[in-house]
């Protein structure tokens, strides 16, 4: 195979994501309709969600991290409270817990499916535990059964942050029907990208009803303006419809990148659990070798044209939780009422050895949604064997 040093003229990966005249419809009509905050779209676009979902109830939401607020106030999390979340996500995971002023605890995680390890999340468990946010991150799902019978009859509720995982399933269930509340984002980077957008699932007929108040301006308790715009929505039930066709075109452009980059030392392209069913959001490429080297081959990738990244720094470092600014709302971790684990601690120096090998530099991602195909793959795999040969 002939190793191109540049990109052929005129390459360039496909952009994502790839709209066209179904979804310049869909807006269309939202504008001809005169209704442009949520009302006939988002509730049709729930039902379609539920429904793709097996889901008993949907909510759209105006982005997940909205969703994820949501999902902490509707299940009473505040004050005093501990969250048990993983480092390895994007901020709105964690986040989302000092919105209800609760404590995070980091928990490590595994270094297969990169979620949380169900063995030291039985070590971050305390009395003030009160719920556990788990990511499927790229697409790939957690142990999420696994980690739903350890927290069974303790009074501590699980919530999937599944941004990554449209469609995907553990174990034969879909990714965010698992926990009493699963939460998706439909940014545009997302597989089912609609600019800004997020769902939330719930089989709880009580939890759907509070979450929906909570969302828009319910009367009686603090709540929000979180809602979805019928533009989202009308995009959103198109792409919905070729959802299951994009994901299937990422696990061809997944099993590809498997079957061609097996002998090359350095990278191996990361796989889901043999139990589950992954929608590869991103595929995962874990990388050995020297920091800098691997630094080094980065860099040549990206300037190859291949839209490559190391993953993102553990959350755990953030300057959310380690703040050099006192913020207004107070640190719920050093309040007088608050003695457990993190009392004294300061959450940069909290030591979780797995998360730190791997993010950022031990993790790549490379995105491969459609029309990423057969030509693409190929062009990767030789920038990849030629830089790591
Ligand atoms: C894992 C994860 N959770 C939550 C979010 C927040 O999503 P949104 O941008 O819809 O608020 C993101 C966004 O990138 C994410 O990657």
């Amino acid at each position: 195979m002939k190793f191109r040093s540049l990109p052929e003229p005129g390459f360039a990966w496909p952009r994502w994501p790839n709209y066209g005249e179904e979804e310049a419809a869909a807006v269309s009509r939202v504008i001809a309709s005169n209704q442009l905050y949520a009302k006939e779209e988002v509730l049709s676009f729930e039902t379609a969600y539920a429904q793709f979902s097996s889901s008993s109830y949907a909510l759209g939401v105006g982005n997940a991290t909205q969703g994820l607020h949501l999902a902490l106030a509707a299940l009473g999390v505040g004050l005093g409270d501990e969250v048990i979340v993983t480092p390895y996500s994007w901020i709105s995971s964690a986040s989302c817990i000092l919105m209800q002023n609760a404590i995070p605890i980091f928990c490590d995680i595994e270094d297969k499916t990169f979620g949380i390890d169900p063995i030291k999340l039985e070590e971050c468990i305390s009395e003030r535990t009160r719920a556990v946010i788990l990511v499927h991150m790229s697409g790939y799902p957690s142990r999420v059964h696994e980690i739903k019978t350890i927290l069974a009859g303790r009074n501590i509720d699980l919530i999937e942050d599944a941004s990554h995982a449209h469609g995907a399933l553990a174990a034969g269930q879909r990714i965010g029907t698992v926990g009493r509340i699963g939460v998706f984002s439909l940014h545009q980077r997302k597989a089912l990208a609609v600019g800004d957008g997020g769902i939330i699932l719930t089989q709880e007929r009580e939890l759907y009803e509070k979450i929906r108040r909570l969302r828009s301006f319910g009367d009686q308790e603090l709540s929000y303006n979180y809602r979805m715009s019928e533009f989202a929505a009308a995009i959103g039930k198109v792409r919905l419809q070729n959802l299951d066709d994009d994901n299937a075109i990422r696990r061809r452009n997944h099993s590809h990148l498997t079957e061609e980059l097996g002998d090359v030392n350095e990278i191996e392209v990361v796989q889901p659990a043999p139990s589950d069913t992954a929608v590869f959001y991103a595929v995962l490429l874990r990388v050995h070798g020297e920091l800098n080297a691997r630094s080094k081959r980065l860099a040549r990738l990206q300037n190859s044209g291949l839209p490559l990244k190391q993953t993102w720094d553990p959350l755990h470092r953030h300057p959310h939780f380690n703040p050099v600014v006192y913020p207004a709302r107070g640190i719920p971790w050093q309040m007088d009422n608050y003695d457990g684990p993190m009392r004294d601690k300061i959450y940069a120096a909290v030591s979780l050895p797995v998360v730190e090998s791997l993010c950022p530099h031990g993790l790549w991602e490379l995105p491969v949604h459609p029309p990423v195909g057969d030509a693409e793959i190929e062009f990767a795999v030789e920038q990849l064997r030629h830089v790591f040969k």
